[in-house]
């Protein structure tokens, strides 16, 4: 329920969204379990086979601190698990896929729904390699000392669950590129609003990616005139 206040909230879909109701595709008879295969997050285990795919889903796991940033489990990930915000293996996410399928082909034919659900996911895989390009812009001043870690976060790297309590404005940016823009991309794509996922998700993410990698070599070169 967090994730349709939240997409609300975000303007994610536009407030006219046509028949189909929501209630058909995500709570088919009267269903309120309420569960998508991706989830609100779209990160699942387990990782996609394409390598550059996984390693940026890698990187987005380490940035939900879900992974720590050598790559091993950390406490959150049993928090994930408690609150089944994340399907956690390839049985679960098919189940609900499936379950989605069915629902489509109440009034398209199966093929067509497959199709167009894979072209989510390969909206998904495309936000990732953008949100994580920006995550490790960001790793990589935790890195070199030009930024020094906060007192509220586990590790000298990105924290995507801080939400606008980030104290620079370079991180605020970045969650809003996970939060917003990124959602809005891949729900636009399964949503079927391509003008959606377009204008409001995936060019603000391009415009989100500038603006970081522009702060971060001012805040390289602010460092390096210090010295
Ligand atoms: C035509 C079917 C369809 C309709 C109608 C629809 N959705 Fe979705 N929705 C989907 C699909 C498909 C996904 C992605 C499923 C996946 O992860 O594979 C999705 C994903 C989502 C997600 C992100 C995943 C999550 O679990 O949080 C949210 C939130 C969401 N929908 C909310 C809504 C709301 C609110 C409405 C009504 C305004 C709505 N949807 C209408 C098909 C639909
Ligand atoms: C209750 C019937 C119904 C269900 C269920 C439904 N759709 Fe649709 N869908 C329609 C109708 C009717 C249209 C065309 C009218 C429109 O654009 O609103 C449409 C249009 C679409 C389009 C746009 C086609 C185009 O050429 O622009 C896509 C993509 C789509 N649906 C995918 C899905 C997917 C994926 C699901 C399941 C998650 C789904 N639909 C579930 C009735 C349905």
């Amino acid at each position: 329920m967090r994730g349709r206040y939240l997409l609300k909230q975000n303007g994610v879909l536009p407030e006219t969204t046509a028949a189909p109701t929501c209630q058909t595709c995500h709570m088919p008879d009267g269903d309120h379990e309420n569960r998508t295969a991706w989830g609100f997050l779209a990160v699942r285990l387990p990782l996609p086979e394409d390598p550059q795919w996984k390693a940026d889903q890698v990187t987005i796991l380490q940035a939900l601190g879900v992974l720590d940033p050598a790559g091993n489990p950390t406490g959150r990930l049993d928090v994930v698990k408690a609150g089944q915000v994340a399907r956690l293996d390839q049985e679960s996410f098919d189940k609900e896929r499936n379950k989605m399928v069915g629902v489509c082909s109440d009034c398209h034919s199966e093929n067509f729904a497959k199709k167009h659900l894979a072209a989510g996911d390969d909206m998904i895989r495309e936000a990732d390699h953008l949100l994580a390009e920006a995550i490790r812009v960001i790793a990589g001043l935790y890195q070199d000392g030009i930024l020094e870690k906060p007192a509220s976060y586990t590790y000298a790297f990105p924290d995507l669950l801080t939400f606008h309590d980030a104290p620079r404005v370079i991180e605020q940016r970045l969650f809003e590129m996970h939060l917003k823009h990124r959602m809005r991309a891949f729900q636009g794509a399964f949503h079927a609003n391509p003008d959606y996922t377009n204008w409001y998700g995936w060019s603000e993410m391009l415009r989100d990616l500038t603006e970081i990698k522009e702060r971060a070599a001012e805040l390289r070169e602010k460092k390096a005139a210090k010295q």
